[in-house]
């Protein structure tokens, strides 16, 4: 399978790495030149916590390009499947510009991002391409341009939301989502596909729009929040407004999800959070599509999320400008 993989970022790499290890053609699309010309002569790097071997892929493996390159090269040798690991800061600032020439290409494109919006951006950008979400819980930090660190083995679910393009279906896109998650799983990814993955979506983004900006606030890793009474009690008042947003957008979650946040608190208690991580490198967060899109939801339901709305403001303060 030949596949275009745009952002190097922890999870790109990671994806790329063991997907290049399983035999996979692989086209690595990088924000940064530097990046590129890195991981063209070093490779890539894929490090574990217990000890295990590292597994190093090397830079003839795979070929890692600019971004700006993506469009011009998938015209002349399209793939079988590009998948999205960029953060949406990144996702909504540079995909417009790089997918112009690809408006008529009928792409099949699988989504990682966190958070909300970024699917409905592309069906918009690339309205022939086969639009894919994938919810994934596989958790990797970013050591150098080309090594990372596999923090957490997790699972993958792939599937297509409600709202995008419910009309094109059928068995070709069927056959392609199965190809891709059978690859996924020789890689060495528990992949599934799905037919929930909005409420996989919707679940992960009560999840994150709990964890991630009070980790970011308080820059501690993630099982430091349940260590003390009174910072139970902030998440629970997030969780409690949000799931008033849920419950007023008419969007089902699980009954016991309040001791699903606690119980992700404990089982990645020695991990950063996608979003402190951001706020540590001085990157962008993706406040904005986590709380905003909480915000954004409560605002169309015609009902008040102070919280959120008060969480953005304070995570946006903190964000410094994106190098
Ligand atoms: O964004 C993240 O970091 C993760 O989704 C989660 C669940 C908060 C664990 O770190």
């Amino acid at each position: 399978m030949k596949i275009d993989i745009i952002g190097a970022g922890s999870l790109g790499l990671l994806l790329a790495g063991k997907l290049i290890h399983a035999g996979a053609e692989v086209r690595l699309w990088c924000r940064s030149d530097e990046q590129a010309g890195e991981l063209s002569r070093q490779g890539i790097t894929i490090s574990y916590e217990d000890g295990s071997l590292p597994l190093h892929l090397a830079g003839s493996s795979f070929r890692a390009g600019s971004i700006d390159k993506f469009a011009e090269t998938v015209i002349r040798v399209p793939g079988d499947w590009t998948a999205i690991m960029l953060k949406q800061n990144a996702f909504h600032n540079t995909l417009p510009k790089i997918l112009a020439p690809l408006r008529d290409a009928r792409l099949y494109a699988v989504c990682f991002q966190n958070g909300n919006g970024h699917l409905e951006l592309l069906q918009e950008l690339l309205p022939q391409a086969s639009v894919w979400a994938a919810v994934t819980t596989e958790a990797a930090k970013r050591k150098s341009l080309t090594e990372i660190i596999h923090a957490g083995t997790g699972e993958t679910f792939i599937g297509k939301r409600r709202n995008i393009n419910p009309a094109k279906g059928g068995l070709e896109e069927e056959t392609a989502a199965i190809s891709l998650t059978k690859a996924l799983v020789a890689a060495g990814f528990r992949a599934l596909m799905s037919k929930e993955v909005d409420t996989m979506i919707y679940r992960k983004l009560l999840f994150n729009a709990v964890i991630n900006p009070l980790t970011a606030i308080w820059r501690i890793q993630n099982g430091e929040l349940t260590a003390s009474g009174e910072r139970i009690q902030l998440m629970k008042e997030l969780y409690r407004e949000a799931a008033s947003v849920y419950d007023a957008c008419g969007i089902a979650y699980d009954a016991d999800a309040w001791e699903g946040i606690l119980e992700v608190c404990r089982a990645t208690s020695g991990n950063t959070s996608s979003m402190l991580a951001d706020v540590l490198a001085s990157r962008a967060t993706e406040i904005r599509w986590i709380n905003g899109s909480i915000v954004a939801m409560a605002d169309r339901a015609g009902i008040a999320a102070p919280l959120h709305r008060w969480i953005c403001r304070l995570v946006e303060g903190m964000n410094v400008k994106e190098r």
